[in-house]
């Protein structure tokens, strides 16, 4: 609900208020953003006080000469009236001039939210779902019109907003920054969670005090990027406070976050203008991508779970949206470019025997790819490899029961292509200057419109002809030596390129409706809302280790929702770390998003393939939990991670156990599961997973009556075919004992003997645990 009286706004959710006001100058003051106030009657005691002037800094005018407006949390700021900090919008006219002075004119509040048709990607609701203010400001002198809109969805504690520059004066002018959103909080005491990373590093969580001054997250990429991801959280230093915030946005985008002398902090999120500048004629608006935001007192993992619920309902969206997401099988770590039918379609075959639903043909079935040094561009059958044709390949996966998807990557272009030799001009190069590439390939000039007819219409006839339900749409290099041959301001290029690639994907999903789309970028180097509008889930990271996995999983979790993120199993030594890690452990760790199997499945032995058909029948059994469910981040020592997820009642829980590393004669470890229902009853147990008879080594003969080489033939046969199941252990437990004191575990392998109550963990090893509630009358006959 969204309310305006006495020119004070406040918007609020089921469990926040977010309160601003219009001061008698006209300028939008914040009042609060929190937990939800009854009402926004008598609120002048959140006014920020002008009883004495302020020293040093510059007052407003002659006739408000104690209103500075450097001390008071606003909107939107601008330069030249005395607010030194950042300002969220920028606007260079005449010739340099920057000073800015917007006030409040007219606002409007509709139920639901409007669409604005502007190209960018949108959360979405109707009227039982959310509402929007929208307020106009003008500039006191010239006739420049800001336009801010505000969407609150109710449910989700979640506020969405955006800022329209509009050029009444009848000159160009240049916009150098605009920021989505500004939020100022009269407080400094804040600890700045981010995820940044790098290639196979995605998203790793950085958790660092603010102090005066500027800090800055932002991508120079050309793509929302690995190196800082636009979601970030400022959680209370000594509280459970904690704001979120993210961009629907995937190209260059900056998070600023600025404490003032005055203890003020500075929020803003945009479009990043260190690499920006629009030329706005006269006549013409430019809009911002939306912003994101929500805030919670119940701490991060609250936050997320609003956003994993914002998410779910307000950005993902088409036939996939809320559905459970496929098993995939991917050739690449399998095969990488060397396959042909006959390995294919074994590999499919006996992926359909596992019980996997989906098989991905990756990099390498067109032009003439056998290496990444060619072909982007010729969208055409590689016929060496595949003489039977796309087509037929398709039908014969769909006959073994299994859906068919393909890689591509549309927005790239080899310059060892046919497409390269008609269309030169059509990559991003800069004329008479050695380009500095990533990837030996090129960036398509998306802001060309004859690009992006040309993908639209090549893609689509691939669809058609491959009978598609799948695509993996990869991007594999970021921005170098931008230039484009049409005229155009360069500084534009950027956003101009999102233009275009939205404009793609936005046609392209709608003709095809069905098919599921998932977003790739040299693994994890585009995962934000921009691409979730249109790709309901994305490759999480190419590092498939399963410690690396963790912290990438970990972090890209706080942020988005299970259900968006690619996990898959790979193989042993691990391809991007050559660790070497256990199955068991490999699924128990994947199966916290969308699960998928990366590895040559023609070479699995015969317990592999019981693993792994267990694996999948347990994933499949609880999925829906697995990709919806309420999400948590289970405190514990810092030599475990762990993770739960739960129903809507919390009568099935899901916990994960994983152990960095083995210690000697090590501690006892407790479960506690602090978000279990105290009222029920539930039966603890782990996953039925099985232990290799390899990790005994040579211990293996103080079991075995024979002589065994732990490192000979026989070993590895034994290993092949036979497996020892995890330690037997089950409880009863009510969901009180659960929550407050925990389940105290088996003792781990301590050196000491073994049986079949001994937890075998290892480095890297993990358990995933069912709780299950048990209804009164079963407690008996457990
Ligand atoms: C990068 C992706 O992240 C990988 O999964 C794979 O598709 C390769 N590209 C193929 O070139």
């Amino acid at each position: 609900m969204i309310t305006a009286q006495n020119k004070t706004f406040h918007i609020a959710s089921d469990n926040t208020s977010y309160i601003f006001r219009v001061t008698s100058t006209g300028h939008l003051e914040n009042l609060y953003y929190g937990r939800k106030l009854r009402s926004s009657d008598n609120l002048k005691a959140l006014y920020s006080k002008r009883t004495l002037p302020v020293a040093n800094a510059v007052y407003y005018s002659e006739s408000d000469s104690n209103l500075f407006l450097e001390t008071i949390c606003q909107e939107i700021s601008t330069p030249g009236k005395g607010d030194c900090r950042e300002s969220s919008i920028v606007v260079d006219y005449n010739n340099g001039m920057e000073t800015l002075d917007f006030i409040y004119f007219e606002h409007k509040i509709l139920p639901g939210k409007p669409r604005s048709f502007s190209g960018l990607p949108e959360s979405y609701g109707d009227k039982n779902t959310c509402t929007t203010l929208i307020i106009k400001l003008k500039d006191t002198v010239l006739p420049f019109i800001l336009t801010l809109y505000y969407t609150v969805f109710e449910k989700t504690d979640v506020i969405v907003r955006k800022t329209v520059f509009s050029n009444n004066t009848d000159q160009s002018v240049t916009i150098r920054n605009m920021a989505s959103s500004q939020l100022d909080l009269p407080s400094a005491h804040w600890n700045l969670v981010s995820f940044d990373g790098t290639w196979a590093r995605e998203r790793n969580i950085t958790k660092r005090p603010l102090e005066q001054g500027i800090t800055i997250l932002d991508s120079k990429t050309g793509v929302s990027s690995s190196r800082h991801n636009p979601c970030f959280f400022l959680e209370e230093k000594d509280g459970l406070d904690c704001y979120g915030f993210n961009l629907i946005y995937s190209g260059n985008h900056r998070e600023l976050v600025e404490v003032s002398p005055f203890g003020h902090t500075r929020i803003m999120n945009g479009i990043n203008p260190s690499t920006f500048s629009w030329v706005l004629p006269s006549g013409d608006r430019f809009q911002t991508p939306e912003a994101v935001m929500t805030f919670t007192h119940d701490g991060i993992d609250k936050a997320t779970q609003q956003f994993h619920s914002f998410i779910n309902n307000h950005i993902i969206r088409g036939k996939w949206k809320h559905r459970e997401r496929p098993i995939l099988i991917n050739n690449w770590e399998a095969t990488y470019f060397d396959f042909n039918e006959n390995i294919l379609e074994e590999i499919a075959e006996n992926a359909a025997s596992l019980g996997i639903e989906l098989f991905v043909l990756d990099d390498g079935w067109f032009g003439t790819r056998n290496d990444d040094t060619t072909s982007l561009g010729d969208w055409t059958l590689n016929t060496t490899k595949l003489p039977s044709g796309l087509d037929t390949l398709s039908e014969t996966i769909h006959q073994k029961g299994m859906m068919f998807g393909l890689w591509i990557e549309p927005e790239m272009i080899s310059k060892k292509s046919i497409l390269f030799n008609e269309h030169p001009d059509w990559a991003v190069i800069i004329p008479g200057r050695e380009h500095s590439t990533g990837r030996n390939q090129f960036i398509l000039d998306l802001t060309k419109r004859e690009v992006r007819e040309y993908l639209i219409k090549t893609i689509s006839d691939l669809l058609l002809y491959a009978n598609l339900d799948y695509v993996k749409w990869d991007m594999n290099r970021i921005f170098s030596d931008i230039f484009s041959t049409h005229s155009y301001n360069l500084r534009e290029f950027n956003h101009r390129y999102m233009l275009g690639l939205y404009e793609i994907l936005e046609r392209i999903t709608n003709s095809f409706p069905k098919v599921l789309f998932e977003g790739c970028a040299a693994g994890g180097n585009r995962f934000d809302l921009g691409i979730l509008c249109y790709m309901p889930q994305i490759w999480t990271s190419d590092n498939t280790d399963v410690l690396s996995r963790t912290a990438i999983q970990k972090g890209t979790s706080t942020g988005y929702p299970l259900s968006t993120m690619g996990c898959h199993v790979s193989a042993s030594p691990n391809h991007q770390t050559l660790r070497r890690s256990d199955l068991e452990s490999r699924f128990n760790v994947a199966a916290f998003g969308i699960l998928g199997y990366e590895l040559d499945l023609n070479k699995l032995s015969i317990q592999q393939r019981k693993i792994i058909t267990n694996q999948i029948v347990f994933y499949k059994k609880f999925r829906a939990l697995f990709q919806y469910g309420l999400y948590f981040n289970i405190p514990c020592d810092e030599n475990h991670i762990r993770w739960g997820v739960t129903n809507f009642d919390r009568s099935k829980i899901l916990v994960l156990d994983f152990q960095i590393k083995t210690e000697a004669n090590p501690s006892f470890d407790i479960i506690k599961v602090p978000f279990a229902n105290p009222d029920f009853d539930y039966y603890f147990r782990p996953r039925a997973q099985k232990v290799s008879i390899r990790v005994f080594g040579d211990l293996i003969n103080i079991l075995s009556p024979v002589k065994i080489n732990s490192e000979g033939k026989l070993s590895k046969m034994l290993a092949d075919n036979y497996s020892i199941p995890c330690e037997e252990e089950g409880y009863i437990i009510s969901g009180d004992t659960l929550a407050y004191a925990g389940v105290k575990l088996n003792s781990q392998f301590r050196g000491t003997g073994y049986n079949n109550q001994t937890r075998i963990i290892g480095d890297s090893g993990s358990r995933l645990y069912v709780i299950q509630r048990v209804e009164k009358e079963n407690l008996e006959k457990k």
